[in-house]
């Protein structure tokens, strides 16, 4: 394999720790060269350790050991960062989840970079707003949120400024979808963004009922495992919803199930006029029409990751 011959171009990977030797390694499978930027000693032979496992992790690729070691070979280190970003086509941000050093670092890549550079984090919830607050034009850093780990799992949420210029988000989109990532686009920012948002709600009712003494760790991890986790991960947990009201979708189930049932959890329940909205809004994101093909779908992928069990 020629690796330098067939180089989409170097992505610079600012901080080499756990989501940066993920996407260092999603990168490199994918075509690029990496140069890594990160000031924690030793951090160049730890990275050259660990990637082989990392790049045997990623889905719908094999590589033989030669292919890895060649792999490796498209990372190389640069601490300073001035140097590291030099004609890069892309920064992805993987340091300190700070406000202060984010905002400091993009002020300081911004005029060290190409125009059309993505400048991209990695952020878990730091709005872009705040990222940029110190550049030029704020309006360049897009967040490319992964969730953990890049090399493994689809998902990049995708937020801009809301003053973003689309053309910018697109590319950034299209960069993703390149790495055979299924970014997700946030209309407007929020703390926390959305899977972690979800994951707080849930996780943190998980372990108040392990807490209190509902029920013990194991069970609770049963309890997810045998229904919501199924469930969810093969349609999406409000499409779920909506199939499992029948004819009357997900307004029947928010009107005549989900409000009868909150109150006693100590949850408000919702207003008449959100009920209507959420309740069109199903009908046209997944029309009744095409109810058939959704539980097909949801019936394949059950049976499958229900048989895939060991
Ligand atoms: N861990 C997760 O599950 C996860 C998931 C998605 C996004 N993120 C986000 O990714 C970012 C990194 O998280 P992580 O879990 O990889 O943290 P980490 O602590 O494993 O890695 C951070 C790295 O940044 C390096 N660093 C410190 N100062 C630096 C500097 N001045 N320049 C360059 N590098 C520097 C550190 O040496 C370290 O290796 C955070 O913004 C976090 O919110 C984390």
């Amino acid at each position: 394999m020629s690796n330098q011959a067939q180089s989409r171009g170097t992505i610079a990977v600012i901080g080499g720790g756990v989501i940066g030797r993920s996407w260092t390694a999603a990168f490199i499978a994918n075509g690029y060269d990496v140069v890594i930027s990160d000031p924690a000693e030793g951090i160049a032979e730890s990275i050259r350790e660990k990637l082989p496992a990392d790049l045997h992790g990623i889905p719908g690729k094999s590589f033989s050991d030669a292919e890895i070691a060649a792999l490796i070979d498209r990372v190389s280190f640069e601490p300073d960062i001035a140097k590291a970003v030099q004609g890069v086509v892309a920064v992805q941000e993987n340091g300190p989840e700070r406000n202060d050093f984010k905002a400091e670092l993009f002020a300081k890549i911004e005029p060290l970079v190409g125009k059309d550079t993505l400048l991209l984090s990695s952020s878990s919830g730091i709005t872009p707003d705040i990222i940029g607050a110190k550049m030029t034009d704020p309006h360049r850093v897009v967040i490319g949120h992964p969730f953990n780990p890049p090399h493994q799992l689809p998902l990049v949420e995708i937020c801009g400024t809301p003053d973003a210029d689309e053309a910018l988000i697109a590319r950034v989109m299209a960069f993703y979808r390149g790495l055979d990532k299924a970014p997700a686009r946030l209309n407007r920012p929020v703390p926390g963004f959305v899977a972690n948002r979800l994951q707080a709600v849930l996780v943190g009712e998980a372990l108040s009922l392990v807490d209190s003494g509902v029920v013990d760790m194991k069970t609770l991890d049963e309890i997810m495992l045998n229904s919501l986790g199924p469930r969810w991960a093969s349609i999406g947990p409000l499409l779920a919803l909506h199939l499992g009201g029948g004819d009357g979708g997900l307004h029947r189930v928010l009107s005549q199930l989900y409000n009868h049932v909150v109150p006693s959890m100590g949850l408000d329940p919702l207003p008449d006029d959100s009920i209507d909205r959420l309740g069109k809004i199903a009908e046209e994101t997944y029309p009744r029409s095409e109810a058939a093909d959704y539980i097909a779908l949801r019936d394949r992928r059950t049976i499958g990751m229900l048989e895939s069990r060991e």
